[in-house]
C-alpha cells in the first residue's frame, strides 16, 4: 500500500473489506501529528468514539489523556494516536483476528507514514496484533520489543486500568520505561534490554 494521507482517509472512511463495517456509524481513522515521535495504538472505536469518528474520546480517552499529561505529553503533540481497527465491533467485543488482519494495512501505512520513534501498543489487543504472536501483558510489558524495526512497548489499556485501579503503578512504571526508551533513542545510547524479534 502506497498510499498518501488524503487517499489513505479516504479509503478507509468507505472501507467494507470486512463485516465491522456494516455497524459502524462512523469510521475511526486516528488523530494526532502525523509526524509524531509518538505513536499510541489501541484496539478498536469504542460506542463514543465511533459517534465522533475520533478516538479514545470516552472514560478512557480521558485517562489516555491523563496518561499522556503526566509524561508532559498532549493528544495532537508529538503525539498520534490510533486503533487495531478502524471501525466498532459491536457490543465493544474484542475485534476477531480476520477482522484485524483485514484492517491491518490501514495502520502499518499511517505508521509507514509518521514514522514514529516509539510505538505504545494499549493493552493485549494492540499488543498481539502488532507483534504477531499470541502473548500476556504480564510477560509482554517492561521490555523493549519492535513492530518492523520499530520500537515498542507494551502496557495496560486504559479501559482496562479503569477497572483495576491496582495496575496502575505498573502503568505509571511502563510510561517510565517509555520516556527512558526515547530518551535513549534519541541521545543514541544503547537500548536498556533486549529487542524482541516478531
Ligand atoms: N478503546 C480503544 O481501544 N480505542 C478507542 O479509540 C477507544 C477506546
Ligand atoms: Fe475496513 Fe478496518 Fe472497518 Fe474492517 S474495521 S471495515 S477493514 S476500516
Amino acid at each position: 500500500m502506497r498510499m498518501d494521507w488524503p487517499e489513505l482517509k479516504a479509503k478507509v472512511a468507505s472501507c467494507v473489506d470486512c463485516p465491522l463495517h456494516a455497524k459502524r456509524n462512523k469510521t475511526v481513522f486516528g488523530v494526532g501529528d502525523e509526524n509524531a515521535n509518538w505513536l499510541f495504538v489501541g484496539e478498536g472505536p469504542g460506542a463514543d468514539e465511533d459517534a465522533q469518528g475520533e478516538p479514545f474520546v470516552g472514560q478512557a480517552g480521558k485517562l489516555l489523556d491523563n496518561m499522556l499529561a503526566a509524561i508532559k505529553l498532549k493528544r495532537g503533540h508529538n503525539v498520534y494516536i490510533a486503533n487495531v481497527v478502524k471501525c466498532r465491533a459491536p457490543g465493544n467485543r474484542n475485534p476477531q483476528p480476520e477482522e484485524a488482519l483485514a484492517c491491518e494495512p490501514y495502520l502499518h501505512r499511517q505508521i509507514e507514514l509518521i514514522k514514529p520513534r516509539l510505538i505504545i501498543a494499549l493493552g493485549k489487543v494492540a499488543a498481539v496484533n502488532l507483534l504477531a504472536r499470541e502473548a500476556s501483558i504480564a510477560s509482554l510489558r517492561g521490555r523493549l520489543h519492535q513492530y518492523r524495526g520499530i520500537p515498542l512497548v507494551v502496557t495496560y489499556h486504559p479501559a482496562y486500568l479503569l477497572r483495576s485501579l491496582g495496575d496502575k503503578a505498573k502503568a505509571w512504571a511502563d510510561l517510565c520505561f517509555a520516556v527512558d526508551t526515547m530518551k535513549d533513542l534519541q541521545t543514541g545510547a544503547p537500548a536498556p534490554t533486549l529487542y524482541e524479534n516478531v
